[in-house]
């Protein structure tokens, strides 16, 4: 396992408080960040967003959290030499909110490898395919194309493999008859932030973390991923 980041605090350690605190990365409208951030206003969970990171100056996400009064800010890959130096920046920023976990939530750039290794078993990510079906882009575009009856989303611990890292929960829809990208995904977007809700709390409780052997769950390793209940819990099935 890489050496973990310097920044790096035991999992809520938080001033005895029990919360974890939180970076958000995010490149686009925010609904799973706003999401996160009424069920943190809600008491629903024991979490304390920190910030939140752009790789965007116009993204919505940001009014979000300015509106919240959250750290916002954005910088821009243009002003760095590459991928590597954009990173290191933007992730040390991220650091100095001495986040538990990052959460990447419509963050829309891949990572330099070195810089996600940092943050081993700390980052995680909301993908809207069934993974590992459709890694990438046009995921509701690819389920209808190949014929799924069903689709969904998953919350996977970040490695430097491309929506490839261990999966934690997935929630799932069934593809209807005469469904496009576009109402796929807006069907799909409640149980998204339903799923990475409970995925968070399931961490901020020590409930779920990144072994040396994959997920595990309740200190076992985890067979299959957790759906997300009605109670906002995650829970095996099947
Ligand atoms: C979500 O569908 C998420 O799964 C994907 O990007 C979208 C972001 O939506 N990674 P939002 O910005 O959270 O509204």
């Amino acid at each position: 396992m890489p050496p973990p980041h310097p920044a790096l605090s035991p999992i809520a350690n938080d001033g005895g408080e029990g919360k974890i605190s939180i970076v958000i990365l995010a490149s686009g409208r925010g609904s799973n960040f706003a999401a996160l951030l009424a069920a943190q206003q809600r008491g629903d969970l024991p979490i304390r967003i920190r910030a939140l990171l752009s790789d965007k100056s116009a993204a919505p996400a940001l009014d979000i959290a300015r509106a919240a009064g959250i750290g916002a800010i954005a910088l821009s890959p243009r002003n760095f030499s590459d991928r590597a130096a954009f990173d290191r920046a933007l992730f040390a920023r991220a650091a100095e909110f001495r986040p538990d976990l990052i959460v990447l939530a419509g963050y829309m750039r891949v990572i330099d490898a070195a810089v996600v290794n940092e943050w081993h078993g700390r980052m995680i990510n909301i993908h809207p395919s069934l993974l590992p079906k459709y890694p990438g882009l046009h995921t509701h575009a690819r389920a209808i194309e190949a014929g799924d009856g069903v689709h969904g989303a998953s919350v996977h611990f970040v490695t430097a493999q491309l929506d490839g890292g261990p999966v934690i929960a997935q929630a799932q829809i069934p593809v209807l008859d005469g469904d496009t990208p576009d109402t796929l995904a807006a069907r799909l977007l409640p149980l998204e932030h339903r799923l990475l809700a409970a995925s968070v709390d399931a961490i901020a409780r020590h409930r779920i973390a990144l072994g040396t052997h994959g997920v595990e769950c309740d200190g076992k390793p985890l067979v299959a991923p957790l759906c997300p209940q009605a109670d906002g819990s995650l829970r095996a099935v099947g």
